[in-house]
């Protein structure tokens, strides 16, 4: 059976997922624990999928003193993911109008995530391991006088996001595990796949 994990689960557990894991108990919650705190009590390789929706935006931007906590928790990810294994992630752009809520601690754009896919962007020691490929990144547009509409009818809301030009909303991400430290076919993978106006 394929298993999947949805990160920051909260009560709202993906139905796709198996298990769950949020620092607060909740119903689909089924590893009660604090993403911010490594290593997770999770076995190598123990999932076939990762998945995380409106979570990251809630973490704080350092662990240990100075280290970019973003590279601890994808190297986690990285861990429990069998190679091959998907880790998918949604979270507000920096520009939309959800980014700036009281509760969230960091804000991102694509350039943000760039160094997991993107080694040539900056000599960084993260970027340079080559752990993951890019699948796909999307930017949604939310033209303002729609953001009810989409709350409140998401499929509605899904076909609006599809109109060019408004402002962004969140930003999701696809990446895939994986095995091998170095990929010769690395750099020719280079930005596709990124849609950001
Ligand atoms: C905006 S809610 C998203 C919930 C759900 N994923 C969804 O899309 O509806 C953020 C969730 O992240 C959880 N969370 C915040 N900080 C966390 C942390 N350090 N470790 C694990 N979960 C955390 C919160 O408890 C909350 O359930």
């Amino acid at each position: 059976m394929s298993r999947t994990l949805d990160l920051g689960c909260g009560a709202n557990r993906d139905p796709s997922a198996t298990d769950g894991m949020d620092v607060s108990p909740a119903r689909g919650v089924t590893i009660q624990w604090d993403a911010g705190k490594f290593p997770w009590p999770i076995a190598d390789g123990a999932y076939d999928r990762v998945v995380s929706h409106q979570l990251l935006e809630h973490l704080p931007p350092r662990y240990e003193g100075d280290r970019e906590l973003m590279f601890v928790l994808f190297d986690e990810v990285h861990r429990i993911l069998r190679p091959g294994g998907v880790f998918e992630f949604d979270t507000p752009h920096a520009r939309s109008r959800q980014a700036h809520e009281l509760s969230h601690r960091r804000y991102f754009n694509v350039e943000s995530f760039r160094p997991f896919w993107d080694a040539s962007v900056m000599r960084h020691a993260y970027a340079r391991r080559k752990q993951w490929q890019l699948l796909s990144c999307r930017v949604e547009r939310v033209w303002p006088f729609l953001w009810h509409v989409r709350r409140s009818f998401p499929r509605v809301g899904a076909l609006y996001e599809r109109i060019p030009g408004g402002p962004p909303g969140n930003i999701h991400v696809r990446l895939r595990r994986r095995s091998e430290r170095a990929c010769p076919r690395f750099a020719a993978l280079g930005t596709d796949g990124i849609t950001e106006g």
